[in-house]
């Protein structure tokens, strides 16, 4: 074992600030080199880097030495031990160290702490023995002596006797010792099988990944080290109002739901069963904020007038009155919140122009658009081929009556000449039957037209799809179907697979701030009474919803030709690319998503069988199967009895269930995430409610509809406050982080030492720019129309590499925002 011990802060100079300290890398010994980073709150990213600092030999100690402290004679060292243990025989080594403070010249902007993250520097050490009798190190321990946390990036040791340089993968914060009940380790980047550990290093897997497990008890501070499963218990407020109740997911066959991290607060007073909340001033209560945001609006009561009134929202803004309302949010918002609201601290509301009216200010109105934007919008993963007609509805006809489509040939059939498949031919709305759900529903079929009073009632009809399209996107596709269902393959893969475990170090990337923006989900989105019930139209309902979607997730059926056969979009065709032939050819999301596919497949496939030589691998890898039975009875616990979960006995198991967990958590979800912004930051494009019934002949809002069709229009959809809300929280969704990494690239490339494995990763990250010229090839190929439509925003949603910002492409490694 390596320890590294930081004893006195005193001896850490570094740049201090109140909030987070940042270590990026620390390369012992020689030609040391120590990387800050700070974060600009906007998320820019300034590097600082110092001198080299010390050097170090070894020093010999006797065999069976335990870690040892050993006290420099140089004054500014306290004590740092460093020790080594032999893989090979446990022969423990232990060097003596001495670091020497680094001028690091804080910047003026670092003094006046406006840095997120500031640079922190950790020292290194120096020894003088000439001992070569040591063994390779495989992993340290590390031991936090500070009042304060640091973030360790990685450690190099170099010039390692018979070995060079051995590189320690981190990224992760350090709290101190005086939080953990076990010490904090730090794995070489050496990949082993369970049953290839080298003896020395078994016991340390074995106790991390029970340390790692925790014991199921207790509240879970931040700087505890436990993955663990709960259901969702905690979107409810039941203390601050029935209102605000909400029926725990997961656990239950009536709500079915995958598992959340566990978190372990009290339960609230008013219900055992829900878990209480973070306090209020430590998230955003938006509700606090309706009144006053009411009150503004009260001159023209919260409706846009025209749409020429939605578009200052982009063009100069809309000022917000000085007041006491401003003055409540610039007081009482953290803020990173107050950035959700766009607000500049000065009560200006000013968004960036959405793509979807960059260049044409109404051709978002068009059949054609609209169609396209199914094949090649924010959601293009709903579409289906019409297998039966009239289309009939799985529901219970005992409890919901006669559901079948009303939908007539007679509707249709004289639209389908010259049909292109990219524009609709029919709209069927349907409302709850006055009498009771037995009835059935009352429907009512809408067919287009582009003139007069049936013109504006087909514009309207199309908005009421998009509200439900909207409401299906942001519960169904986005949360449910990526942001959820990852999650408990976060928790069993941290509880499971060893940091050593080939399958961790393949899965790691995929998992980064999953949970973290999953938390914060749960704490001002999905919540009761949160940002997605104020912005969707099933409202408190929503979520509910979305477990009944959940009865039908189907693992196997998230990988992308086994879905796009299930829509009916695609059949097997051994003769075409894939082995898949698209029944639509321009349909842009499958296209682009099936190059991404592969390149995934075929790195998992060349990944995995480079560590199982043999199914009879796969089944003998004890972390593996504990991994895959936990995922299925814990983590979707709920899907347990399922039996189409793969059993994982075979390779190809292995790498199906990999590239289908890879394949969700990046190209999937950025398919559906990054085009939020470009297409429904405009919210007229794509409403989220709808508050008024279809006009009918004769009624005053038939007569209104003829006379003013666009005020009518903007009176049914999205009101003006949701509508702040929801272009500010898409704003934030769509939009990169600096630090983000694409699909083929890894934050560090000592990810590995394996070079098969880092040779084959190589490939895999040359394959992106290829996928990248087909793109931007077929966007620029008139041939595709539905690459950019009527609007002209070419589809980039799977375009690999992005940019930092609202950049309306790139696939980042994982789920994080
Ligand atoms: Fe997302």
């Amino acid at each position: 074992m390596v320890s590294l011990v930081i004893k006195d802060p005193k001896d850490i100079k570094g740049l201090h600030h109140k909030r987070k300290k940042f270590v990026k890398k620390v390369t012992i010994p020689d030609d040391t080199t120590l990387q800050g980073e700070t974060r600009e709150l906007n998320g820019a990213v300034k590097r600082i880097e110092t001198d080299k600092i010390s050097t170090w030999t070894p020093l010999n100690i006797p065999q069976g030495a335990q870690r040892k402290t050993i006290i420099s004679e140089d004054s500014r060292v306290e004590e740092i031990g460093l020790g080594l243990q032999n893989r090979n025989s446990g022969q423990e080594i232990v060097y003596k160290t001495s670091h020497k403070p680094l001028d690091l010249n804080p910047t003026e902007e670092d003094e006046r702490g406006e840095y997120d993250e500031v640079f922190y520097d950790m020292d290194s050490m120096e020894t003088d023995s000439d001992d070569e009798e040591f063994g390779v190190p495989g992993a340290f321990i590390i031991k936090n002596s500070h009042f304060n946390e640091l973030f360790l990036k990685s450690l190099t040791l170099e010039d390692v006797p018979n070995h060079g340089k051995i590189h320690f993968v981190c990224n992760s914060w350090v709290y101190p010792a005086s939080k953990y009940k076990s010490d904090r380790i730090f794995f070489a980047n050496q990949a082993y099988l369970p049953s290839e550990t080298p003896e020395s290093l078994r016991k340390y897997r074995e106790n991390e990944l029970v340390t790692l497990r925790g014991d199921g008890t207790g509240k879970l501070e931040e700087w505890d080290r436990v993955y663990d499963y709960a259901y969702y218990n905690d979107l409810g407020d039941p203390d601050k109002d029935e209102e605000f109740a909400r029926p725990v997911l997961g656990g239950t066959s009536e709500y079915p739901y995958p598992r959340r991290g566990r978190t372990g607060r009290e339960p609230t007073k008013t219900d055992p069963n829900t878990e209480s909340r973070i306090p209020l001033l430590m998230s955003l209560d938006i509700y606090l904020l309706l009144p006053e945001f009411k009150s503004l609006f009260d001159s023209t009561p919260n409706e846009f007038d025209s749409f020429a009134d939605v578009l200052k929202l982009y063009e100069g803004g809309i000022k917000l009155p000085k007041g006491p309302l401003l003055k409540a949010i610039t007081d009482s918002i953290p803020l990173e919140i107050l950035k959700l609201l766009n607000s500049d601290g000065e009560g200006l509301l000013k968004y960036p122009t959405p793509q979807v009216i960059q260049e044409d200010k109404t051709a978002w109105r068009t059949d054609e658009e609209f169609g396209r934007e199914m094949l090649a919008g924010v959601n293009p993963v709903i579409i289906g081929r019409l297998q039966e007609f009239p289309p009939k509805s799985k529901l219970d006809p005992k409890i919901y009556g006669n559901q079948t489509s009303t939908i007539t040939r007679e509707q249709i059939e004289d639209k389908l000449d010259g049909l292109t498949v990219d524009e609709p031919l029919a709209i069927e709305l349907s409302l709850p039957h006055p009498d009771g759900d037995q009835f059935g529903v009352v429907s009512k079929v809408y067919t287009p037209a582009d003139q007069g009073v049936e013109g504006s009632i087909w514009q309207l009809a199309k908005a009421y799809a998009a509200v439900n399209d909207s409401a299906v996107h942001q519960l169904i596709s986005h949360w449910l179907n990526t942001h959820t269902v990852i999650e408990p393959f976060v928790i069993a893969t941290n509880r499971q697979l060893s940091v050593l475990h080939p399958i961790h170090k393949l899965l790691l990337p995929h998992f980064r701030d999953t949970m973290n923006i999953n938390a914060l989900a749960r704490q001002i989105l999905i919540n009761g009474g949160g940002l997605l019930e104020l912005t969707v139209f099933p409202a408190k309902y929503s979520m509910e919803m979305s477990t009944v979607i959940y009865k039908d997730w189907i693992f196997p059926e998230q990988a992308l030709p086994a879905y796009l056969i299930k829509r009916g979009m695609a059949v097997e065709d051994s003769s075409s690319p894939h082995s898949l032939r698209l029944l639509i050819q321009d349909y842009p999301y499958a296209v682009d998503g099936l190059e991404i596919w592969s390149a995934i497949k075929s790195w998992a496939t060349d990944y995995c069988n480079f560590y199982y030589k043999s199914d009879d691998a796969v089944q003998k890898d004890s972390e593996l199967q504990a991994w895959w039975k936990e995922l299925r009875k814990e983590g979707h616990g709920d899907k347990k009895n399922e039996s189409w979960w793969p059993k994982m006995q075979t390779r190809q198991e292995l790498i199906d269930a990999c590239t289908i967990i890879i394949w969700i958590a990046s190209a999937l979800h950025a398919a559906v995430n990054f085009g939020q912004y470009p297409y429904a930051g405009y919210l007229p494009n794509r409403p989220t409610l709808s508050r008024n019934f279809m006009p009918e002949p004769g009624s005053d809002e038939y007569e209104e509809l003829k006379k003013n069709p666009d005020k009518v229009f903007l009176k049914t959809i999205t009101p003006q406050l949701q509508t702040f809300i929801g272009i500010s929280l898409i704003e934030l969704l769509s939009r990169h982080a600096s630090d983000t990494l694409y699909l083929g690239q890894r934050d560090s490339p000592e990810w590995t030492k394996d070079q098969e494995p880092l040779s084959a990763f190589e490939r895999f990250g040359k394959k992106p720019s290829d996928i990248e010229n087909q793109i931007m090839q077929m966007n620029g190929d008139e041939k595709w129309k539905n690459r950019s439509g009527p609007v002209k925003v070419p589809y980039t949603l799977l375009f690999p590499t992005g940019e930092e910002g609202l950049a309306g492409k790139g696939v980042p490694n994982s789920v994080s925002i």
